[in-house]
């Protein structure tokens, strides 16, 4: 654990209590090119991210934000040279291992999407571990998005729903967005409200597609192992500066 910053504990004053994203999802991009900067290989930047992960998860709780969904490893991740591919991997496995105790304790639930199936067995073992022991906690819901893609997740729903209406149990026209959503690696979840991605890629990357449909998009240039208290603070102050119309007109002008 890296010690925590010593301000920024409370919510920060100018932000509205009541106006908080309820859910957070995060593209954590931008570790290879901060080791890079720093003259290291790009592990330490995988490393490093993960400090600040920890840390963001902890801000969700001290500044009562619900639930985080973090893009850990994406379905086209597999394409980076094997080396990579292993250290992520063992990784995972490794932090989940470190940090169960600590989860328990600041009662974190947390749970995966993605194909978890195509995971080595013993972080398969680690997830099954983790999602077990936490599954009553009541605090921050925590999603980490592992071998997730978002494409792959809805041809899963596609081909479930399928299934259902081939053993004549669902109709064609009975088939609407609450169904639809039943099927999805979230299903009973709310959608993102904010949607933020480090280091400056204007670019949703196969995350989430179906769920960001009108989630709040915030693009800095920070690198994900720079992303701190400072700049998830910027990050809510633009939410709320935000008019969420949905496609409706806007309150103040309605
Ligand atoms: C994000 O950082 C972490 C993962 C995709 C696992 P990157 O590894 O993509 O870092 P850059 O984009 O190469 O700097
Ligand atoms: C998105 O980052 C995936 C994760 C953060 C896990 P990438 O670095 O893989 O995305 P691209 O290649 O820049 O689109
Ligand atoms: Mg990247």
């Amino acid at each position: 654990m890296t010690a925590k910053p010593i301000t920024l504990h409370e919510l920060p004053a100018d932000l509205h209590r009541d106006r908080l994203p309820q859910h957070v999802a995060v593209i954590m991009d931008g570790n290879g090119r901060w080791a890079k900067n720093q003259g290291l290989p790009r592990i330490m930047g995988h490393r490093r991210g993960v400090d600040t992960l920890k840390d963001m998860l902890r801000c969700c709780k001290d500044w009562g934000i619900g639930a985080l969904t973090a893009y850990a490893f994406s379905t086209e991740n597999w394409g980076r040279p094997l080396e990579e591919v292993d250290f992520l991997m063992t990784l995972f496995e490794r932090v989940l291992r470190q940090e169960l105790r600590e989860m328990m304790e600041e009662d974190v639930q947390i749970q995966f999407i993605g194909n978890l199936s195509a995971l080595p067995h013993s972080l398969q073992q680690e997830i099954t571990r983790s999602v077990e022991e936490t599954r009553h906690n009541k605090g921050t819901q925590f999603r980490v998005a592992t071998n997730y893609g978002g494409r792959q997740e809805i041809l899963e729903a596609c081909r479930a729903i399928a299934t259902q209406v081939q053993q004549g149990h669902l109709t064609p026209d009975q088939i609407d967005e609450a169904i639809f959503e039943r099927h999805l690696y979230t299903a009973g979840t709310c959608d993102p409200d904010l949607l933020i991605r480090t280091s400056g890629e204007m670019r949703i990357s196969n995350f989430l597609l179906w769920q960001v449909a009108y989630a709040e998009i915030y693009v800095t240039n920070a690198l994900w192992p720079d992303f701190d208290r400072s700049e998830f603070h910027r990050a809510l102050s633009a939410y709320q500066a935000r008019d969420r119309r949905f496609g409706k007109l806007s309150s103040a002008r309605s």
